[in-house]
């Protein structure tokens, strides 16, 4: 089944065709990055104006990199949350009304669940279960992926996600306060790579309750008074220092995380999506982790960590696969969970 998918939930403009669950025919996205960057993130709705201004051409030159017409599209995937309102609601409504206009089947897809599925995108699906962790701008989200309803389509089981900042968020924050460029997750890796054996520490909280939740954003608060309290004794910060420090923490955090639930559920795999995966500190951290446990590791290429169509159409073309069909009036949902078992 061929299906055309649109995402357009944060300040990416994205279309896909996949032909089938597993193969990506042509992915195109738009960034907003340069428009963003001089308010150090993403202003809502340059974003939803920007979707409108961009959409309808990336979406054609997705079919024209796929070689396909219109007339080959057999259904219609996009994205209905969670995101950014404004924006959401244009890659939902355009996804609706192409689908209507040309009476083609259309679903609306979960965010998490393309980023859990972009694992798969060009790749043997992952023995079931796999370990999933989502970490991006968004989300700090960590699932158990089992087997579904369908061969195709799996179920999901959230295991831990953060109680308040993303550890994107925390990347790009705690990069202002160095006086880092936007976005910060690339500029603290390089920072850090000129300070790996730092002395400097930081650490995340233990949860009281025992679990293994996330929490960045006390992390954040302990960069700042480090920052603040060097600058009032006078001294000059170390960005490359505190970087290194910081990452050291992030990344020994999720690795530890990842793996205990990966022995607590007897996960047969381990993947790493979303945008913080592009980060090589936490990528060998985990691969190496998963060598040492025996389980196979997968991280896909940066331009499907980071958000794309290729995985909305992946996931939307399961559930179409499976006679699921969304209602035309669906509605873009913000802070939608993915359904977990
Ligand atoms: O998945 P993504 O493109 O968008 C969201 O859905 O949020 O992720 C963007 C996030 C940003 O916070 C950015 O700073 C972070 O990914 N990021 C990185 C790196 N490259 C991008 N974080 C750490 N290290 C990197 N190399
Ligand atoms: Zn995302």
């Amino acid at each position: 089944m061929r299906v055309l998918g649109i995402e357009t939930s944060c300040d990416e403009t994205a279309a896909a065709v996949v032909s089938g669950p597993y193969r990506v025919l042509s992915s195109v996205v738009a960034s907003q990055l340069n428009l963003h960057a001089p308010f150090g993130g993403v202003v809502p709705e340059l974003a939803s104006r920007q979707h409108v201004r961009d959409l309808p051409r990336v979406a054609e030159a997705a079919l024209k990199q796929a070689g396909i017409s219109w007339e080959q599209v057999e259904g219609v995937a996009a994205t209905f949350g969670p995101g950014l309102m404004g924006a959401l609601l244009v890659g939902l409504a355009w996804g609706k009304a192409a689908a209507f206009a040309r009476s083609l089947p259309f679903v609306g897809v979960h965010h998490l669940e393309g980023h859990l599925l972009s694992a798969e995108l060009d790749h043997p699906p992952l023995p079931k279960p796999f370990l999933g962790l989502v970490a991006s701008g968004g989300h700090t989200s960590l699932f158990l992926v089992e087997t579904g309803p369908s061969a195709d389509l799996p179920a999901y089981r959230l295991l831990a996600r953060t109680r308040d900042d993303a550890v994107g968020e925390a990347f790009d924050k705690v990069a202002k306060m160095l006086g880092l460029p936007y976005p910060g997750g690339p500029a603290i890796e390089q920072a850090a790579a000129r300070s790996p054996a730092t002395p400097l520490r930081f650490t995340v909280p233990r949860m009281k309750d025992g679990s293994r939740e996330f929490s960045y954003s006390g992390l954040k608060t302990a960069v700042r008074v480090h920052v603040e309290q060097a600058r009032l004794r006078g001294e000059n910060v170390n960005a490359s220092e505190v970087a290194a420090a910081f990452q050291n923490t992030v990344v020994r955090d999720l690795t530890e995380k990842t793996m205990a639930a990966a022995r607590e559920h007897h996960a047969l795999a381990l993947a790493l999506t979303g945008g913080v995966a592009a980060n090589s500190a936490l990528r060998e951290s985990l691969a190496r982790a998963a060598v040492q446990a025996g389980l196979p590791f997968y991280c896909p290429p940066f331009n499907r960590c980071t958000d794309n169509a290729a995985m909305i159409a992946s996931a939307g073309c399961r559930h179409l696969m499976a006679g699921e069909r969304s209602p035309w009036d669906l509605a873009a949902r913000p802070t939608v969970e993915l359904p977990s078992k």
